[in-house]
């Protein structure tokens, strides 16, 4: 019998914290609910203390998932316990993870603390997360910078307190795989008390090696890999759940435990994250990426067609790809539309929301020959808007764009219950519908990023849109899909306006 793996994911806690990634409550329950099909072991909900919409999500998530372990953030002091174990009040399974940072830079520059004040904290905090649950994590915090005496110092006190899991952060993506690996190996071997609790890892990405940091800790005696959906996480991100899952499975010869993930759950949630925070998943990025089972060169092809195995060396159906996809197109009917949905993972609660779907399939069907997945997941994600949020509404456009001449735009908005004309010149027809569109809305928001991506090959295929806004120094993120990508840019802007319009605060959890 092999070891088990633990997979933790911190997508709706370390990758909400990606600038612009944030997350509605009703967005996190469908994260959560799609961790939970794919067998996540656990799932780090949020930072309850942090506002009180993470508490909220946390406390949702908490109420619908049923065989994961839901898991909350909080800092040492007694506020954070308090607030995380009343956000997990209704999890069937919940866990505490408290954190302080051990490191010289960060116990002397951020905490202004002395190193044994820092171990009374951690070993209150974790006492006190043990009076509401069994299962209690400990992070010292930018352990990747601690000495190793004072890590095991740390380590030992908090075991001896009750802490059931000690992970191991690379909070600033500074470790090696070598060293790093070595480093959880010294520690499982000084720690006397070591065999009480499970060692874990949570690495970042700033040097492009979260996921071998990981792996290499995997190899010396970590069983828990702390993990985010398309790598998504603070700065440069953490390690992708997708790349650390396939990596194991593919390498059973080479790694010593397993997990119990259901790996073709894999595509399905790596859409639904992308489409829900706007952060679009590159082609060539491993295991999910467009191009991650597709061959180009005739050589490979070639190859691929006399034996599957000799440029390939996991299966596309193992991560919840077809091979063969099924075309829908204009002819195609609601059942078909249904039963392709369906198998690509997404249900509808009602007849009129499929009804509303199979409306916009049609139109986009006119607009284009073939339907592809990746289209279908587009027009959901659009349902997926809270309809609370959509405070604006874009009902009529028009952009006149010319050589020669400033291009004009002219919109019409529903905004408070009223049609609202607007009309704007800008320096390209883009610029003129954002410049409108603020004519209406008077948002004062600054554009920070405006990025364009074709949904499905061909000059028929969606242009998908993300923009990212910063309003009064809260940064969002607003996507919008479309054959005419003005149009999608339009979509993005006011999805963006709206979630800014919807107050949903955040603070950052480390400040
Ligand atoms: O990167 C980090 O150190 C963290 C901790 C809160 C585990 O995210
Ligand atoms: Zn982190």
């Amino acid at each position: 019998m092999k070891d088990k793996l633990i997979i933790f994911d911190t997508t709706m806690r370390d990758g909400e914290q990606s600038p612009g990634a944030s997350m509605t409550r009703d967005e996190k329950v469908k994260i959560a609910q799609s961790l939970e099909k794919m067998r996540v072991d656990v799932i780090e909900a949020g930072f309850p203390v942090a506002s009180p919409g993470d508490f909220e999500s946390v406390q949702a998530v908490a109420r619908v998932v049923t065989t994961s372990t839901v898991c909350a953030l909080a800092r040492t002091n007694d506020a954070d316990i308090d607030r995380a174990a009343e956000a997990l009040k209704p999890a069937v399974s919940s866990r505490i993870h408290t954190f302080i940072a051990t490191s010289p830079i960060h116990m002397q520059k951020k905490l202004r603390m002395q190193p044994d004040e820092v171990v009374e904290h951690a070993v209150k905090a974790v006492r006190r997360a043990r009076n509401y649950t069994d299962d209690v994590e400990f992070s010292p915090e930018d352990a990747g910078r601690s000495e190793l005496d004072f890590l095991c110092r740390v380590i030992e006190a908090v075991i001896d307190a009750g802490a059931t899991t000690v992970n191991i952060p690379d909070t600033v993506g500074y470790s090696v795989p070598g060293q790093f690996g070595d480093t959880i190996r010294q520690l499982m071997e000084k720690v006397p008390n070591a065999d009480k609790a499970i060692f874990s890892v949570h690495c970042h990405n700033d040097l492009g090696m979260a996921v071998a940091n990981s792996l290499s800790a995997v190899l010396n005696g970590a069983r828990q890999v702390e993990c985010t959906i398309n790598g998504l996480g603070e700065r440069a991100g953490n390690a992708a759940l997708e790349e650390i899952v396939m990596a194991v499975r593919t390498r059973q010869d080479v790694f010593p435990c397993d997990t119990e993930l259901d790996a073709t759950e894999i595509m399905n949630c790596s859409r639904l994250v992308s489409n829900i925070t706007g952060f679009p998943v590159q082609p060539n990025k491993a295991v999910v990426g467009a191009n991650a089972f597709a061959h180009e060169a005739g050589i490979h092809q070639d190859g691929i067609i006399k034996s599957r195995d000799t440029y390939e060396i996991m299966r596309a159906q193992d991560v919840g790809l077809k091979t063969n996809r099924l075309v829908l197109g204009k002819h195609s009917g609601r059942n078909a539309l249904r039963a392709r949905l369906k198998e690509i993972g997404i249900k509808f609660d009602s007849d009129e929301a499929l009804n509303e779907t199979f409306k916009r399939f049609k139109e986009l069907a006119d607009k284009k020959h073939e339907i592809f997945d990746e289209d279908l997941q587009a027009l959901v994600a659009d349902s997926l808007h809270d309809p609370e949020v959509e405070q604006v509404k874009l009902i009529y456009m028009k952009v006149l764009s010319e050589t020669g001449e400033t291009p004009v735009a002219d919109v019409t908005l529903l905004m408070d219950g009223q049609e609202k004309p607007g009309h704007a010149e800008g320096d390209g027809p883009v610029d003129a519908v954002f410049k409108a569109i603020e004519t209406v809305v008077k948002s004062g928001s600054q554009l920070q990023l405006y990025s364009v991506n074709s949904i499905t090959g061909g000059t028929d295929s969606q242009g998908e849109v993300t923009v990212r806004i910063d309003k009064d120094g809260r940064v969002i993120n607003g996507r919008g899909a479309d054959t005419d990508i003005v149009v999608a840019s339009a979509k993005a802007y006011i999805n963006a306006i709206n979630k800014a319009l919807s107050h949903v605060e955040r603070a950052h959890p480390q400040v």
